[in-house]
């Protein structure tokens, strides 16, 4: 027998069914509470409000789990790449060799963009965002490829859409950062893995052959895959609340990759690293930060520290503090600021405040540092996490698509003035 629960609302008693999730979540199924009872529940932030059943990606905020399709971050992490991931996300499942092949192949023919794109990239200002400059690119795609703009496509011309957004945000990304410096854009190469290119696409110049790092290519492609997918996020929602009205793909990632920017989300990665800057240039001492954000009438927080779900540690972290390690020094880079995250987590993880409100270093913390050590400057940081992110963004909007999901439209409670008559403007004080 399915379980339900019991509401009693006006003395009146109504069922309502439990959801049960292939992991024993549970939820109870407010869906026709409105129309039977005239309520609705409110819930800032959405913080207990489940927005949809999805079979992309589990996440146990309490013991630290992470997985993609059912693959544990950690195996993926360490045995997979980026693509196949990717692929995975996208589609459900990994992908076999022939299947690998036609991905990879179809990926790196859409790596070109529309030559007027150079021209959007001219007008904007040197030192730009390139978060700001990345979003506005994604959705001019959809004027360059308007049949992506039809709701109802074939499954072929969908994957189109699909193929060439992760064949073109790399392109995309390097470009913008090859602007703010003033330096030549890089063509994609065929000949290149999916990290590889884009390497080369940000460090090369015309001028030389460009060599891809083993090193860095791996860490690379570790990043990407930590960063892929993370469920009913602010900017993956925002993708599918976006998609939900039908806008195409296209728009829906770049309305994805402005929720991505904000600094409580994926643009804590460059507010780590400011932050970091800071206290060593304020000489080191840790106990004036962590006062500070404690402090209630302080705005000042502990960047890269605390996450909505995770309330342990996040398993993203760890595996990226190990990965510091390693790749600072194949790289020979040392790197103080990784001295004084490594003191401040300690400070913190002692600290009774952080400890009781298990507020622990999450994937940004640690991820900052890597992307220094590679070259990339603090303001892509977030451009990083934005391409690890495309194929979660991606395979969560496909899902939404093909669920038929309704069109995301929250209700609200009003608490403004009741009916009152106009005044005229001679009339206001
Ligand atoms: N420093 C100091 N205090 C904090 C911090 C922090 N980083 N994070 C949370 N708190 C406190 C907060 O003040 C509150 O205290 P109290 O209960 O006394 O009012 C309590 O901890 C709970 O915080 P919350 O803001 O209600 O929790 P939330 O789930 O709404 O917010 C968060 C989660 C990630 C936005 C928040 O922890 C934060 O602002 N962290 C810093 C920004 C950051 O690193 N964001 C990256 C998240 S990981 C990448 C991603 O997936 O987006």
């Amino acid at each position: 027998m399915s379980e339900t629960v019991k509401l009693i609302l006006d003395g009146k008693e109504i069922e309502l069914p439990v959801i049960t999730g292939t992991e024993n979540e549970k939820a109870i199924d407010i869906s026709t509470l409105r129309a039977t009872t005239g309520y609705i529940t409110i819930d800032p932030g959405f913080k207990n409000t489940g927005s949809t059943q999805s079979s992309i990606t589990y996440l146990d905020g309490e013991n630290g789990i992470l997985r993609y399709r059912g693959y544990s971050i950690e195996e993926l992490a360490e045995n997979a790449t980026f693509l196949e991931v990717a692929y995975l996300l996208v589609y459900g499942e990994l992908p076999n060799n022939d299947e690998l092949t036609y991905f990879d192949e179809s990926i790196t023919h859409h790596t070109l963009v529309h030559e007027n794109m150079k021209r959007f990239f001219d007008a904007f200002p040197q030192g730009a965002h390139p978060m700001g400059m990345l979003s506005s690119m994604i959705a001019s795609l959809s004027t360059f490829y308007p049949e992506s703009q039809s709701a109802n496509r074939s499954v072929t011309d969908i994957e189109k859409t699909i193929h060439r957004l992760i064949a073109k945000l790399p392109t995309l990304a390097a470009q913008a950062y090859k602007h703010n410096k003033g330096l030549p854009t890089m063509y994609p190469r065929n000949d290149q893995s999916y990290c590889g290119n884009f390497l080369q696409m940000m460090f090369g110049l015309p001028t030389e052959d460009y060599k891809v790092n083993d090193v860095v290519e791996r860490a690379l492609n570790k990043l990407l895959i930590l960063h892929a997918d993370h469920e009913q996020n602010c900017s993956t929602a925002t993708v599918r609340v976006v998609g939900s009205s039908q806008a195409n793909l296209y728009s829906s990632v770049s309305a994805g990759i402005a929720a991505l920017w904000g600094p409580l989300h994926g643009g804590a990665n460059q507010a780590v690293i400011e932050m970091l800057e800071q206290i060593r240039q304020d000489g080191g001492g840790l106990q004036k930060w962590i006062d500070k954000a404690k402090d209630k009438n302080d705005s000042f927080r502990l960047m890269g520290f605390g996450h909505r779900v995770y309330k342990n540690f996040d398993p993203r972290a760890t595996i990226i503090k190990v990965a510091a390690d390693e790749v600072l020094e194949a790289l020979g880079v040392s790197d103080p600021i990784l001295d004084i995250a490594k003191e401040l987590e300690q400070v913190a993880l002692n600290d009774e405040y952080f400890v009781q409100r298990g507020l622990y270093p999450n994937v940004d913390f640690y991820s900052g540092i890597i992307y220094r050590a590679l070259g990339i400057p603090t303001d892509m940081f977030t451009v990083m996490f934005a391409l690890g992110r495309l194929p979660g963004w991606i395979g969560q909007w496909k899902e939404m698509t093909e669920q038929s999901e309704p069109i995301g439209r929250p209700r609200q409670v009003y608490q403004g003035a009741n009916a009152r008559d106009f005044v005229a403007l001679t009339d206001r004080s």
